[in-house]
Parts: structure tokens; C-alpha cells; sequence
């Protein structure tokens, strides 16, 4: 309940004078801890760089020990793999997904030798894998459900065998969330954690992302017959409802500032871990802004993420959590 205060005996710019006051009255704050730092894998001889996200690099598996070393030195708790698979090692089926020695799971062996502690968030779904660049298999011109939700349950399970602490399926097929808790728990894994990505969008603002994997440029068509519709949101609650009742530990929207408005009514209805992924678009406009001097870019993507925090996020997957990090060491 909003009191009845009036000028001058209230005086809002008094609690904003200073500094100290500032951060006494502060309402939400940022950490290392409240980020995921998702980092992309390459094969030796692939390429590096990634053009349209500026500073963000795809890492061969070797390098991975000193980058998880400066990951926990800035007190960020988790990373998420995604892997830029040879082109010729993609197939209709996306059947690399299922070899144990693929740069997933050479990584998680790797990073997990290295830094048992660091937690290991693995993307369950086929598109980089994949000749189509589609997250499932694709029957008579349609990416279809069931068969593509046993391919992902195989997946996840083999991820977990390897060491993953949470499986991350980013697909959007229906029922994929509870046919893969029952495998985890036949086979028992107990406390392996799935993060649901519940309400994801069909959103333009993966493109980077599809460029750092390379499912950009072989990507048939869009994926709006799995992925929701930016139109709705009361969809949004029906999927994060669906996801908790399968056995989701954590749910996720995506991408985030766009959407906002259902990062708040997610966590505002559930009352459970939710997280936002400020996806590979959001990263970029900010970077591209701030190349030109258009925009601070400490400030944007510092404002980004407490706005995310304030709409409801308890993490938030960013790729620029190392900077932020030190950001925040300077504060
Ligand atoms: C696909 C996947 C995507 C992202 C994460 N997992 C792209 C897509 O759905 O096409 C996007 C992340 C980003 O843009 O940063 N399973």
C-alpha cells in the first residue's frame, strides 16, 4: 500500500542525494553470481571469431582450463556449452549429438578434470548438429515432436553420464521436459538440474548466435511451428506450468529484454528459479552501439541486466558476464 505523502514533508531526492544513500535504499543488485557465461566450442582448425558478436570467441578445447580459470576467479558459478560442429559432421539426423567424443563431451571431461566445482549447463536440442539447422528431425517438410523428443532424451541422458550438473533443452518440442526427468531418474541421476527453456520465443534476436554455431546460413525456413509466437504471453504461463509439472528445477524465457513483461508474470506466478538468457541480438546491439560511441556501453549493458533483474530473473545467461564481473569488481 502506497502511503499518502505529500511536498516537502517528502522530498524523493533526499534518499538520492549521495552515493551511500544510493546503495543503502537500492532495491536490486547485480553479482557475479546472478550470471551464466556461455561460452562456444570449436575444433582445432576452425575459425575464432565471431563477426557479429564483437569480443565473444569460439574456444578450442585445450584453451578451456585457463578460461574456466578466470570464470571462477570472477566468482561466476556456471557456464553453458554450445558447440560450432564441422559442417561435415552435420547430418539430417544431427547423429553427432549422440557421440560421446563430440566437443561437448570433450569439453565437459575437460572442464570438469580441471575445475570440478564449476557447473556445467549443456543445451539439449539438435540444431547444432543438424544439416538443416532445425532443432529436431524433420519428416515430410515437418519437425516432428515425438520422435525428435526420444532423440533428446538419449541426448540428455548421455550429457548427464558425462558429467553435465543441468541439462538445458533450448528445443521447444512438447512433453521433452518429462520424458527426459523419467530417464534421468530411471538411470539415477537424481540431481542432475534441468533448466527449462520454457518460454522461448521465435525471435529474430538469435541470429549471432546461429552465426557462432553456424546453423545460420543452413537454416531451412524459421522455426515458428515449435518456437512461441511473440504475440503471446498468457501461452508463456501455460508452458512454464507445463514444464514445472514434467519436472523442470528451473525455468527460463528467452530472450529477455524484449520480454520482460513475461519474465515478471513467470516468476510472480510460479515462485520458482527463473532465469533469462539475454541472447546473442541483445548482446550485439549493445556492442554495435557502443563501437560507434552511440552508447556507453558499460552503462547499456549494466542498465540491461538490472532490468532484467528487476522484471523477476534470479540468473541471467549473458555473454558478456566476464566484463560485467569486472564492472562490478570496480564498483
Ligand atoms: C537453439 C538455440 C538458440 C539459442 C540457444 N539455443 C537459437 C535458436 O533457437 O535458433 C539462441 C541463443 C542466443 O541467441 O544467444 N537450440
Amino acid at each position: 500500500m502506497l502511503a499518502q505523502r505529500h511536498y516537502p514533508n517528502t522530498r524523493l531526492r533526499r534518499l538520492r542525494a549521495n552515493a551511500g544513500w544510493r546503495a543503502l535504499v537500492a532495491e536490486n543488485t547485480l553479482t557475479p553470481h546472478d550470471l551464466i557465461l556461455p561460452l562456444f566450442l570449436r575444433a582445432d582448425d576452425d575459425a575464432a571469431a565471431i563477426a557479429s558478436l564483437p569480443a565473444v570467441v569460439r574456444h578450442k578445447i585445450n584453451d578451456l582450463p585457463k578460461i574456466i580459470d578466470a570464470v571462477a576467479k570472477a566468482q561466476i558459478k556456471a557456464v553453458m556449452l554450445f558447440p560450432k560442429t564441422p559442417d561435415e559432421l552435420k547430418t539430417d539426423d544431427g547423429a553427432e549429438a549422440l557421440n560421446e567424443n563430440n566437443l561437448v563431451g570433450q569439453a565437459i571431461k575437460k572442464i570438469k578434470s580441471h575445475h570440478k566445482d564449476m557447473l556445467v549447463i549443456t543445451d539439449v536440442a539438435l540444431d547444432p548438429y543438424t544439416r538443416h539447422g532445425h532443432d529436431g528431425l524433420i519428416k515430410n517438410g515437418e519437425v516432428v515432436n515425438d520422435e525428435t523428443v526420444e532423440v533428446l532424451t538419449a541426448q540428455g541422458l548421455l550429457l548427464a553420464r558425462l558429467g553435465a550438473d543441468a541439462l538445458a533443452p533450448s528445443d521447444m518440442m512438447d512433453g521433452r521436459i518429462g520424458a527426459i526427468r523419467k530417464k534421468l531418474e530411471a538411470e539415477k541421476f537424481h540431481n542432475t538440474v534441468i533448466i527449462s527453456y520454457a518460454a522461448k520465443y521465435a525471435s529474430c534476436f538469435y541470429g549471432p548466435f546461429r552465426d557462432a554455431v553456424g546453423s545460420g546460413k543452413l537454416l531451412q525456413g524459421d522455426k515458428k511451428t515449435y518456437q512461441m509466437d511473440p504475440t503471446n504471453s498468457d501461452e508463456a504461463l501455460q508452458e512454464v506450468a507445463l514444464d514445472i509439472a514434467e519436472g523442470a528445477d528451473v525455468v527460463m524465457v528467452k530472450p529477455a529484454m524484449p520480454f520482460l513483461d513475461i519474465i515478471h508474470r513467470v516468476k510472480t506466478e510460479f515462485q520458482i528459479p527463473t532465469f533469462a538468457y539475454q541472447v546473442s541480438g541483445e548482446y550485439a546491439m549493445i556492442m554495435a552501439a557502443a563501437e560507434k560511441k552511440w552508447l556507453d556501453g558499460n552503462g547499456a549493458m549494466m542498465e540491461s541486466l538490472l532490468s532484467i533483474k528487476r522484471a523477476g530473473a534470479d540468473a541471467i545467461v549473458c555473454y558478456g558476464a566476464l566484463w560485467v564481473a569486472e564492472l562490478l569488481a570496480q564498483q
